[in-house]
C-alpha cells in the first residue's frame, strides 16, 4: 500500500482516546515499517524528539506545541508551563523551530485564566500545525518557478540534489525542500532527484527515498561524498535543502555535509556549471536575533551509537544490528553544520525567493 501525504499528516491530536492524546508516524520505524505511536505525556513527547521518532525542524516545532498541551493535561500554573517550556527547549538545540513555538504557545496562554488554558493550549498547537502546512505550500509554488525555468531552459529533465530529509516527514506536511519537487512532478515537469544517503542516521536513504517513492517522483540514492563528484560531471542542476535555522544574514545550518553540497555547487562554476544552491525556508526557521551562523548557533553532538552502529533489514525479512568501528573507538558526531551566505544563491520562502543578503526584506 502506498502512504503519502495525501492521506496523512505526520502528527495529529486524537480526542477519542481515553485522554486527549497526540499521535505521530514513528520516523524511527520507516522505511521498513510504517507505524503509528501515541504519545500521552509531555515526557513522551520529548523522548519522541529526542529519539527522532519526530524530527525534522518544522515538526519538531509542531511537536513541542503539542507538548505544552499534553503538558496542560497535568497542570496549567505559570510555573509549570515555563518548566515544561524549558524541557522541550533543551530536547533538541539546533533547530530554532522548536524555541519558536514553545515561545508560541506560552505567549498565547500564559495570558488567560488557568481554567481556559488546556483547551487554549490544543488549538494554538492546531493552527500553529495548520499555518505549517500553508507555508509549506507556499515553498512549493515559488519553488515550482525556479525548477520550470530550468526545464524551459535546458527541455530534458531536471536533476535535483537534496540532503537529509526536507519533506513531508519533516515538517507537518509537503515538506519545504521537497514540496517544490512535489509541485514540479505534479506540475508535469520532468524532475529527478539525486537523493544523498545522509549518514550517520540516514534520513536521505530511509525517508527522502521513501517518501520519494511513495509519491511516485523518480530519484536515485547516492553515498553522501557522491555529489560533489556528480556537479563536476554537470549531472546536477540545482541543489535543494532544507534548514534548521537560518540567521538574519542567510547563513543556512542544516544537516551535517550540506555545507560539502554547497561548496562543490560553488566551485562548479569553475567549470561553467553554475549548480544554485537554494535553502528551502519557513518563516519560523529564521532566526532574526543572529547574524553569525558560525558563532551563534549551537551544534547539537549526537550519540556515538549513531556512528558505530548500523541497522537494517535482512533478506529474511527480520532487523539486524551491527557494529562497524573497532572496539573502542573515539567517535564526533556533530549534527549540523553551518552554510555561509555567500555560498547561498537564494532562499525559498512562503513569501518569494530572497537572496540572502536580502532577507531582511521579508515581511515579519
Ligand atoms: O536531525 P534531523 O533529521 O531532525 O535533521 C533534519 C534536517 O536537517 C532537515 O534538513 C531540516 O530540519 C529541514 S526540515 C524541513
Amino acid at each position: 500500500m502506498l502512504v503519502n501525504h495525501q492521506q496523512y499528516r505526520t502528527i495529529w491530536p486524537n480526542f477519542e482516546y481515553v485522554q486527549p492524546c497526540v499521535e505521530v508516524i514513528d520516523q524511527t520505524k520507516l522505511p521498513h515499517a510504517f507505524e503509528v505511536a501515541r504519545i500521552t505525556t509531555l515526557a513522551q513527547m520529548i523522548t519522541a524528539i529526542k529519539t527522532m521518532q519526530v524530527r525534522g525542524a518544522p515538526l519538531i516545532g509542531a511537536a513541542a506545541a503539542y507538548g505544552i498541551a499534553l503538558s496542560t493535561l497535568d497542570s496549567c500554573s505559570d510555573r509549570h508551563l515555563q518548566q515544561s517550556a524549558e524541557l522541550l527547549i533543551a530536547s533538541r538545540p539546533t533547530a530554532v523551530n522548536l524555541r519558536w513555538a514553545v515561545q508560541r504557545m506560552l505567549s498565547a496562554l500564559l495570558r488567560l485564566p488557568d481554567a481556559q488554558r488546556q483547551s487554549a493550549a490544543w488549538s494554538e498547537a492546531a493552527h500553529i500545525c495548520d499555518e505549517d502546512v500553508k507555508l509549506n505550500q507556499a515553498i512549493g509554488t515559488h519553488g515550482l518557478v525556479l525548477i520550470h525555468a530550468q526545464y524551459q531552459q535546458k527541455a530534458r529533465t531536471i536533476n535535483i540534489l537534496t540532503h537529509c530529509n526536507a519533506g513531508w516527514l519533516a515538517t507537518v506536511d509537503f515538506g519545504t525542500a521537497l514540496a517544490p519537487i512535489y509541485a514540479a512532478h505534479n506540475a508535469g515537469v520532468d524532475v529527478h532527484v539525486w537523493v544523498g544517503e545522509t549518514r550517520p542516521r540516514n534520513q536521505g536513504a530511509s525517508l527522502t527515498a521513501w517518501e520519494l517513492g511513495q509519491h511516485g517522483v523518480p530519484h536515485t540514492v547516492i553515498s553522501d561524498n557522491a555529489g560533489g563528484h556528480l556537479m563536476q560531471q554537470g549531472q546536477v542542476d540545482m541543489v535543494i535543502v532544507g534548514a534548521d535555522r537560518v540567521t538574519a544574514t542567510g547563513d543556512v545550518c542544516n544537516k551535517i555535509g550540506t555545507y560539502l553540497k554547497a561548496l562543490a555547487a560553488f566551485d562548479s562554476a569553475v567549470l561553467g556549471h553554475h549548480v544554485p544552491f537554494y535553502a528551502a525556508v519557513p518563516s519560523p526557521t529564521i532566526d532574526w536575533t543572529i547574524d553569525d551562523g558560525l558563532k551563534s548557533i549551537e551544534i547539537e553532538e549526537r550519540g556515538a551509537e549513531e556512528l558505530s552502529w548500523m541497522s537494517g533489514r535482512q533478506a529474511d525479512g527480520t532487523m539486524a544490528t551491527v557494529n562497524i568501528l573497532p572496539h573502542g573507538t573515539q567517535v564526533a558526531n556533530p549534527a549540523f553544520d553551518v552554510t555561509p551566505a555567500r555560498l547561498v544563491t537564494g532562499i525559498i520562502t512562503e513569501q518569494g525567493v530572497f537572496a540572502p543578503q536580502q532577507l531582511g526584506m521579508m515581511q515579519r
